[in-house]
């Protein structure tokens, strides 16, 4: 969603913007903008442009751009509509009545309403629909009254409510930039002579990398090649430093016709990395981010997972391994429910958040509402340093490196894993698996990045699969106990990315009403590894084929019985049956891809997605 990129101190600040922005539009965006500081003293002033041509956006703005005075500073913004439809008017950054302070900004302004009613009751002119606007007229007041910026940017956000992270220019201080944050991140970055401030690692990766975490309610003052922070009172903070473990090169394609091939082409390197040095052969888990907090987890009488989309399939996954390993009752739930709900919780709940990217916000509030409602959190997320890494008790890191295509598929199976490690954990120290069993478990586990890369060497065989479903408008995705999960992610890849209507259901539901849908013309993707179930799978793929429909199963390698009733299979390499989904998942990916492709949509943007979903 928004993404915020400001810059000052560099040598040619529109072209660093231009990049910047470029390396954010992975987030999602529907128009984008900038504006520069430009000239000195009383001839300082801002130059905007912005455009609405949705992907496009930042194409348009490079070629506006080449006729831009040179600017001393600047601001870019993508916007993802939340207030005000994708207009070049409601494109930020926002600027005063003055035209000489300029806004970027991300989240939502909940109090915008009843500001802008004020604002427009003491003669400031608005000229968007968006909450963000009333920003830029709340400085200039501040400015009026003879405040510095930094100064009327604190008592500014002192009035607003909501979240947001904020960028502020303004022609009277031409060099310095100020930003300041409410659970919207903010990331600033230092050089000797430059300063950056960004909403996402990626966007400040090729610039600097002394990197810094700005602190809920801090606001900081950038110049170039300086930084100071201050708390909502005005009182200096230390700047927390953040640790970054990627190189911009991470962010690029690398030859790959689209971020998603190349991310589901990283899947055994991102499993690999994930694992180093956390399993053990003899089944010993490190888990050393947890050292500290392993009291706390040896108390848990019962574990709640919370995340959305992707994630929640991959918590799903996690809690029936939690069930079956560690024996502790195990639910997972769409975050966005499970905040506005009244969950009963105590400390012997752990709420375990799993998100890719750390804010998206529907989970980072059910985070927070379960620490206020007393119970122990944990979060499972790439993004080091991330908002949710920070407000839980306790974190684990997937190592996948940057997601950049909307769809998550590296980070997904890097979830599911992580989350298996972390549920043998909890076996060993609940005593609830024997050495046996847990060596065993950890032996299979090692071995899982190798069978992704087997399943990978298929891939061209699930393609020729998809090949033969290009045209269907409508498909079946089922499964039973772990497999379940694995057919919701694979109805999720396809309706994402192909806008293919699909619809997941366990496979004992199917005779509850679904199977009347049920016709020659429906396609039906099983998911059929090897486990307790599997006889029961058969005798559900046996009741569709009777009603004509077309089986695709995803079978274990070598499984002739159900490759006998299925239409075509998507086979792969066996495992236990609760680890079976880092595998299975693969083919489902690859199907939902190539049907993409062959309808022509973009896979890294599907239409009306965001990577990173920072509104309700
Ligand atoms: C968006 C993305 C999904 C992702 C979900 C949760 O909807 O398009 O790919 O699974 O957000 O994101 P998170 O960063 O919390 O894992």
């Amino acid at each position: 969603m928004c993404g915020i990129i400001a810059v000052t101190g560099v040598e040619d600040p529109l072209s660093t913007l231009l990049e910047g922005l470029e390396l954010l539009e992975y987030r999602g965006y529907d128009s984008a903008g900038i504006a520069l500081v430009t000239g000195e003293g009383d001839e300082a002033g801002l130059f905007r442009l912005r455009s609405a041509v949705r992907a496009q956006s930042i194409a348009e703005l490079a070629r506006l751009g080449a006729g831009a005075p040179r600017g001393r500073a600047g601001l870019g913004h993508t916007r993802w509509a939340t207030h005000g439809a994708p207009t070049e008017e409601n494109a930020h950054p926002h600027l005063d009545c003055t035209g000489r302070v300029a806004v970027v900004h991300n989240g939502i302004i909940e109090n915008h309403r009843e500001l802008a009613a004020k604002l427009d009751a003491a003669g400031h002119r608005r000229t968007s629909a968006t909450d963000s606007e009333v920003v830029a007229h709340l400085v200039e007041a501040e400015l009026e009254t003879g405040a510095d910026l930094l100064e009327a940017v604190r008592r500014s956000a002192a009035v607003l409510r909501g979240d947001y992270a904020l960028a502020i220019s303004y022609a009277g201080e031409p060099d310095t930039l100020v930003a300041t944050r409410r659970t919207s991140p903010l990331i600033i970055g230092r050089t000797e002579r430059a300063g950056v401030v960004a909403s996402d690692i990626a966007a400040v990766l090729g610039t600097t990398r002394e990197l810094y975490a700005l602190g809920d309610g801090e606001i900081a003052v950038v110049r170039p090649g300086s930084l100071e922070v201050v708390d909502a009172a005005g009182e200096p903070v230390e700047p927390s430093p953040l640790r970054v473990a990627w190189g911009v090169q991470a962010a690029r394609r690398d030859g790959y016709e689209d971020f998603m091939s190349k991310e589901i082409h990283e899947q055994p390197r991102a499993l690999a990395d994930t694992l180093l040095e956390r399993v053990l052969p003899e089944g010993t888990t490190e888990l050393e981010e947890l050292a500290a907090f392993e009291d706390e987890l040896r108390r848990v009488e019962r574990v709640v997972v919370v995340a959305c989309g992707s994630s929640f399939h991959a918590g799903e996954i996690g809690r029936l391994a939690l069930e079956r390993w560690a024996k502790l009752p195990a639910t997972a739930e769409i975050a966005s429910e499970f905040r506005y709900r009244e969950p009963v919780l105590d400390d012997r709940t752990l709420v375990v958040a799993i998100s890719q990217s750390g804010e998206t916000v529907d989970t980072y509030h059910a985070l927070a509402e379960a620490a206020r409602r007393g119970a122990r959190t944990m979060a499972i997320t790439n993004v080091v340093d991330s908002l949710m890494a920070r407000e839980a008790d306790a974190v684990i890191y997937t190592r996948a490196g940057p997601e950049i295509g909307v769809a998550s598929t590296k980070c997904h199976v890097a979830q599911i894993i992580l989350f298996q490690v972390f549920a043998l954990h909890l076996a060993r120290l609940r005593g609830s698996l024997g050495e046996d069993e847990l060596a065993r478990l950890a032996r299979e586990i090692e071995a899982l990045p190798g069978l992704v890369a087997e399943a990978l060497g298929r891939s061209d065989e699930y393609a020729a699969v998809a090949a033969r479903l290009a045209e269907v408008n409508d498909v079946f995705f089922l499964g039973r106990n772990v497999g379940y999960p694995v057919a919701l992610e694979g109805a999720l890849k396809l309706k994402e990315l192909a806008y293919v209507r699909a619809e997941a259901y366990a496979a004992g539901e199917m005779k509850h009403g679904p199977i009347s849908l049920i016709d020659r013309h429906a396609v039906a993707v099983v998911v059929a590894n090897r486990g307790a179930l599997w006889p029961k799978l058969l005798a559900n793929i046996e009741e569709i084929k009777a009603r004509g429909a077309t089986v695709v199963a995803v079978t274990d390698e070598g499984d002739e019985e159900t490759g006998r009733l299925a239409d075509h299979v998507l086979e792969v390499p066996a495992t236990d049956e609760l680890l079976a989904p880092v595998v299975s998942v693969v083919p489902l990916q690859v199907l939902a891809y190539s049907v993409a492709k062959a309808r022509g949509n973009d896979v890294d943007r599907p239409r009306n997605l965001a990577k990173v979903v920072t509104v309700e």
